[in-house]
């Protein structure tokens, strides 16, 4: 176990490179498995959630090699085992996403139900109505889902109830090579959706985005080999522009689309912190003497990150007067309030996604345990933010998806290191 030493109240200024995006790459990896022929991927970041899927893929006989740094090249010939192991699932939400490729390659899959951050429910009934949509039969049965399609899928409308991410991109995937045309209607409409619809194009899948939330796939028998870099993370991107606000610094990012922070941007303009996109693309976030308070709904994509609700929550602490935080995309995904009050935060919770936060405050140094990813970039911000030394743990769920945290803020000028405990 290991945990963050943090030190806050210096200002962070400089220049960051944002890593490739987690969100984006788990899927792009999954897409692999569509083709016998290598992909090959650049920009990959260095996080545990790459690990995990590359060990996953590599169990089932596929091979995944990172050639050097940010690349990784994945050939998925004939694997041995058309079955995901439970541990893989129990670390990672994400490996759900091989159902759709090896189902619709092989014909069957045996994959577990999927773990990851604990909020809320999140379950995959959405996924599995798709894949039963086009002709795959899944019978649910100690933890595992039996899937198969002896003749194949076949095309399929499939409209979702509600917007989901990781079941608009298991459809595509399955669509890709389905026999027919697959109509996907209420699609997510996440950059690192198409992000993905990008690297399927490349290697060779018939795929349009119709309308905003319609995409429209015409199945193909075969894929091809492709190489894709992956966009940069825009939730990265966002943590950081929040440490420089929260600190009094400044902060250039590159390697990021601010265009696909537009929701995160706008709520900054009403905050009032300063922000400039460059001329060669870099987005350069800054501070102000005081900010004003907002009143902030999550929603799906081009609406405001439920990721980044709770960052957020970090920087309402510093407005002058209540914001206000609704999550309207899981329940049970304020948890790390309690945590931020420990520190000094005044947040009334209303309810289960709900909650009131007072400002300015001053934020103390305290000894604090993160309890999910995105609650872990939270836990750091406020930490920064504050004027004493905190003691962070549950540091793991930070490298699920944060690329060298603590070296990218020690070259921004933090006080972090990290301690074995
Ligand atoms: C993805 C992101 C996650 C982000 C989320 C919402 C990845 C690896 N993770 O997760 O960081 O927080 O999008 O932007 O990309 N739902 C169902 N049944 C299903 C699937 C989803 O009821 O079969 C519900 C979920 O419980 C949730 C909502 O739909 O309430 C949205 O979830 P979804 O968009 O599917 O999230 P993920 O794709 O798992």
């Amino acid at each position: 176990m290991q945990k963050f030493v943090v030190t806050g109240g210096t200002a962070l200024r400089g220049e960051v490179r944002i890593a490739g995006a987690k969100n984006a790459v788990l899927k792009l990896m999954a897409a692999a498995a569509l083709t016998d022929a290598p992909v090959t991927l650049t920009n990959v970041p260095k996080i545990s959630d790459v690990t995990i899927l590359r060990e996953t893929m590599t169990d089932l006989g596929f091979h995944v090699r990172r050639v050097n740094g940010d690349t990784l090249t994945i050939s998925a010939g004939a694997p041995e085992w058309l079955f995901v192991p439970l541990e893989a699932a129990m670390k990672m939400r994400a490996s759900f996403m091989l159902l759709g490729p090896l189902l619709t390659r092989f014909g069957r899959v045996i994959i577990p139900n999927p773990g990851g951050d604990r909020i809320g429910r999140r379950p995959v009934d959405l996924h599995v109505m798709a894949m039963e949509a086009m002709g795959a039969e899944i019978e649910y049965r100690n933890g595992y889902y039996f899937a198969t399609a002896p003749n194949g899928l076949h095309g399929a409308t499939v409209a979702f109830p509600q917007v989901t991410v990781m079941g608009t991109e298991n459809t595509l995937l399955a669509a890709t090579l389905a026999r027919g045309t697959t109509v996907i209607q209420n699609a997510a409409q996440e950059p690192e959706v198409d992000d993905l619809i990008a690297l399927l194009r490349a290697m060779g899948a018939q795929i349009e985005r119709t309308a905003p939330d319609r995409l429209e796939i015409q199945g193909v028998p075969q894929l091809s080999g492709a190489e894709h870099r992956v966009i940069g993370d825009r939730l990265e991107a966002e943590t950081f522009a929040i440490g420089a606000a929260v600190t009094g610094g400044e902060i250039s990012l590159t390697g990021v689309d601010a265009g696909h922070m537009g929701a995160f941007l706008d709520v900054l303009e009403r905050m009032g912190v300063p922000h400039r996109t460059d001329v060669d693309g870099a987005l350069t976030v800054g501070s102000a003497g005081s900010y004003a308070p907002v009143d902030v709904e999550t929603a799906p994509y081009p609406g405001f990150a439920t990721d980044f609700g709770a960052p957020l929550v970090v920087l309402m602490t510093q407005a002058d007067g209540v914001s206000s935080i609704h999550e309207t995309i899981y329940e049970d995904r304020l948890e790390y309030t309690a945590e931020l009050m420990k520190m000094g935060a005044v947040i009334e919770v209303l309810d289960e996604r709900r909650a009131r936060v007072a400002g300015p405050v001053d934020l103390h140094g305290r000894e604090v345990q993160i309890a999910d990813l995105r609650a872990g970039a939270t836990l750091i911000l406020a930490a920064l933010a504050a004027n004493e030394t905190s003691i962070i743990s549950g540091v793991e769920h930070v490298d699920r998806g944060y690329e060298q945290v603590e070296s990218k803020l020690v070259a921004l000028g933090a006080q972090i290191h990290r301690i074995d405990a």
